[in-house]
């Protein structure tokens, strides 16, 4: 029987859309960007992806790294890194960040998209979750970076579109806050 990792270690289930991306995502090298203590990357290595986890919080990858030592785990690496520097050293067949991007710092979002798209595989995946600020739905929540409607899709033009919305979810305390999901494909 399989263990889930994440109930074993008190992390939150996978983020919804990470779990539907893996049922049309192969098991690859994949990179979590943002990936905090690793409830993604741990639901990921389970599944045989070939996990490098990022965070620039170093409490969150040590958490993450003493599980990958507690459980053996051969398929995860965890490294603290700033997603700000937009030089990723490797490439992915498919690139995760979620709910990440919008503490960056917003002269360097280009920067760390484009990085993405280049460090990504021909055929291979990005999935982002973002919080958008629009007119319609002012973000309520003061993130370094919000993104703007459509923006998200423009700076995947030319990929295939899987799945793209900018849907409104209601927080705990009944604000709205509107959140762009993209999952694309790179050309082959
Ligand atoms: C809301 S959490 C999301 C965690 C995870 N992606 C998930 O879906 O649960 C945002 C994470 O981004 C990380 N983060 C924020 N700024 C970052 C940066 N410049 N470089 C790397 N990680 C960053 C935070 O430390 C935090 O762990």
């Amino acid at each position: 029987m399989i263990v889930d990792l994440n109930s074993r270690y008190g992390l939150n289930p996978a983020h919804s859309e990470v779990v539907d991306a893996c049922k049309i995502i192969e098991p690859c090298d994949t990179l979590d960007m943002g990936c905090s203590n690793g409830r993604n990357a741990v639901h990921l290595g389970q599944l045989g992806f070939n996990i490098t986890a990022i965070d620039t919080n170093p409490s969150a990858i040590d958490i993450l790294k003493s599980i990958i030592i507690e459980e053996n785990i051969d398929n995860i690496k965890a490294q603290v890194y700033d997603i700000n520097n937009a030089s990723l050293g490797e490439d992915y067949g498919f690139i995760s960040c979620t709910v990440t991007l919008m503490f960056i710092d917003p002269a360097r979002v280009d920067a760390v998209i484009n990085d993405m798209h280049k460090r990504t595989l021909a055929g291979g995946y990005n999935l982002i979750v973002c919080a958008m600020n629009t007119e319609e739905h002012p973000c309520p929540v003061r993130f370094p970076f919000t993104l703007k409607a459509g923006q998200l899709r423009e700076a995947y033009e030319g990929w295939e579109m899987i799945k793209y919305n900018e849907d409104v979810g209601t927080m705990h305390n009944g604000a709205k806050l509107q959140f762009a999901t993209i999952l694309a494909r790179k050309p082959d």
